[in-house]
């Protein structure tokens, strides 16, 4: 077998106690840099941050050809993810424009009044399920501030993302829950492009119109670029942003003491989201092996699906002190959560101004709060989500 592990394990419907995702990827990080995984068709995972970066800066042989490590020969396509070098960033260029960081810049008092209203709805309240309530509405108003739709959207496309959780399970039922709500979306940005390409808005604050009259290799992009594209931003921001966002106010629920340190000093606040960001990393991606190759003493086999394990290089103690320690104002932080490539997030910016600011608001409206159960909160694998957050609060 070579020095290389095999380990059978479900990572993506593995429901387990929340923080316990993490040890245990801690654990088989330690047993294994690169195992090969029996579940599903088969699959190698590479724990180590040095390796990730390695196999992600080699697209000859890494291939994005499918990101997702279940499932080998997707029926659907994610723009531009799934387009290898050098015709990728033909399909990235206009996203990079859109959410840079200047841009970021200009959506974020809107963002700011968004989270505003968002924990006004339930500050009243004095309790909350944080997943159902700020998690599920605060990202889907984000997204469609910056995508410059009305926030009136925002029930259809919650209603769309809870469908498609959970679907990186490869399980039959998960994909078709999955494939229905995908099937909204795109005929949602359809009818979207074709109303736009009819009758344009301003490309400024349009982005459909803005990606209508963008050009690739001086022509206009096909409509199923744009549909495919849209369909990746819809999909890419929204679940992440509950996940994450759920993280960052369960560590502060549970640990009081980091709380304290960031009510009195609010200026701390962007630098332990960017230690939230690399402790509760939540998203594995996956490349497709292009060419047989001996990677580290691994016989990997043109087809093999190889899991990038983000989340357990995000803790990987080769690169970091104290790695599994969540450590607020640990600096330098440079870890890979948002992927180490060309394929890099492209709303890294914009995920990194709405976490400030929610948390910003949160501590702002609710500084004094605490998780209102004793049961154990449990999370789910794949994109390790907590599945509930009760909190509560003296009102
Ligand atoms: C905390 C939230 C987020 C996390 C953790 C996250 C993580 C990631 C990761 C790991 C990748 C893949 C990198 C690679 O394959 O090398 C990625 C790609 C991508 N993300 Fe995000 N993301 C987040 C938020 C967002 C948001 C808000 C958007 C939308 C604006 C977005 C849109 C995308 C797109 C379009 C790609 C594909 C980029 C490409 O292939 O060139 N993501 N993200």
């Amino acid at each position: 077998m070579g020095d290389y592990g095999t380990v059978e394990v479900d990572l993506s419907l593995n429901v387990a106690p929340a923080g316990s995702h993490y040890l245990e990827i801690d654990r088989l990080r330690e047993e294994h840099e690169i195992y090969w995984n029996t579940y599903a068709q088969g699959y190698w995972v590479l724990n180590r941050a040095a390796h990730v970066r390695e196999a992600s800066q080699n697209p000859e042989v890494f291939s994005n050809h499918s990101i997702v490590a279940t499932d080998p020969d997707p029926a659907y396509r994610f723009l531009p993810s799934f387009v290898d070098p050098p015709q990728h960033m033909k399909y990235r260029f206009p996203l990079n424009r859109w959410f840079s960081p200047p841009n970021v810049a200009k959506f974020s008092p809107a963002l700011r009044e968004s989270a505003r209203l968002t924990v006004a709805e339930i500050v009243a309240d004095g309790e909350t399920d944080f997943t159902t309530t700020f998690g599920d509405r605060f990202p889907v108003r984000v997204f469609l501030t910056s995508m410059g739709q009305p926030l009136e959207l925002a029930d259809f496309f919650v209603s769309c993302v809870r469908r498609m959780s959970g679907a990186t399970s490869g399980r039959p039922e998960d994909v078709e829950r999955m494939m229905g709500a995908w099937g909204d979306i795109a005929a949602f940005w359809t009818k979207e492009l074709a109303d736009r390409q009819a009758s344009p808005l301003d490309p400024d604050t349009d982005f459909v119109t803005y990606l209508a009259q963008s050009t690739i290799d001086g022509g206009p992009f096909t409509d199923q670029d744009m549909v495919d594209t849209l369909v990746t931003l819809t999909l890419g921001s929204l679940d992440t942003l509950k996940s994450m966002l759920s993280w960052c106010i369960y560590h502060l629920a549970k640990f009081p003491e980091d709380r304290r340190r960031l009510l009195d000093d609010p200026s701390m606040i962007p630098t332990a989201v960017e230690e939230f960001l690399r402790a509760y990393s939540i998203v594995p991606m996956a490349r497709k092996v292009t060419q047989d190759v001996d990677f580290h003493g691994c016989p990997m086999k043109k087809g093999d699906m190889v899991m990038l394990n983000i989340p357990a290089a995000a803790r990987d103690p080769h690169e970091f002190v104290d790695a599994d320690k969540v450590i607020i104002d640990r600096k330098p932080n440079r870890h890979i959560t948002f992927g180490a490539s060309e394929h890099r997030c492209v709303g890294s910016h914009l995920a990194r101004a709405e976490l400030v600011i929610a948390v910003e608001e949160w501590l702002k409206a609710i500084p004094d709060f605490h998780i209102a159960t004793d049961e154990p909160l449990m999370a789910h694998g794949g994109q390790i989500s907590l599945m509930s957050l009760p909190l509560a609060w003296d009102v």
